[in-house]
């Protein structure tokens, strides 16, 4: 093993993981872990990235989730009736059987827009989580 490597074991669901191979395959890593380093270096990034959102913003969180996952559903719609005032529209999604994707237009304090988007991407059987803001006052255009 490479110095400064260090091997750890996860646990993922057997499709995720067939999945995120067809994707490492068609980019052309390495191996595997070459593409979960990137995918690692990705979250941190974006994770850096959000912790820069702040002043007034235009935002959007779109989200996949797993409509059967017990109590989500609900927790979701509380969540969101709790930051009402944040919030100026949604759309919502039955893409399949199991899946729905919802996009949250916001507008309001960036720190609670991302306090919000991590609130989502924490609750178990939300699948994918993307936040995408603008400073709404200037030509200071910040999309991920
Ligand atoms: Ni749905």
């Amino acid at each position: 093993m490479e110095q400064g490597l260090v091997r750890t074991c996860i646990s993922l669901p057997e499709a995720l993981l067939s999945q995120f191979d067809k994707v490492t395959q068609k980019r052309g890593y390495s191996s595997r872990s070459e593409g979960m380093r990137d995918a690692i270096r990705n979250t941190i990034v974006h994770y850096e990235w959000m912790n820069q959102v702040d002043g007034k913003r235009l935002g959007v969180i779109s989200l996949v989730y797993e409509h059967h996952q017990r109590g989500l559903s609900e927790n979701l719609a509380r969540i969101q009736h709790e930051r009402a005032d944040l919030i100026i529209s949604s759309v919502h999604i039955h893409l399949d059987h199991g899946d729905c994707l919802e996009s949250v237009i916001l507008q309001g304090e960036g720190k609670r827009i991302k306090e919000l988007t991590e609130t989502i991407m924490a609750l178990k059987g939300v699948k994918y989580v993307k936040l995408n803001t603008i400073s709404p006052s200037s030509s200071d255009q910040q999309p991920l």
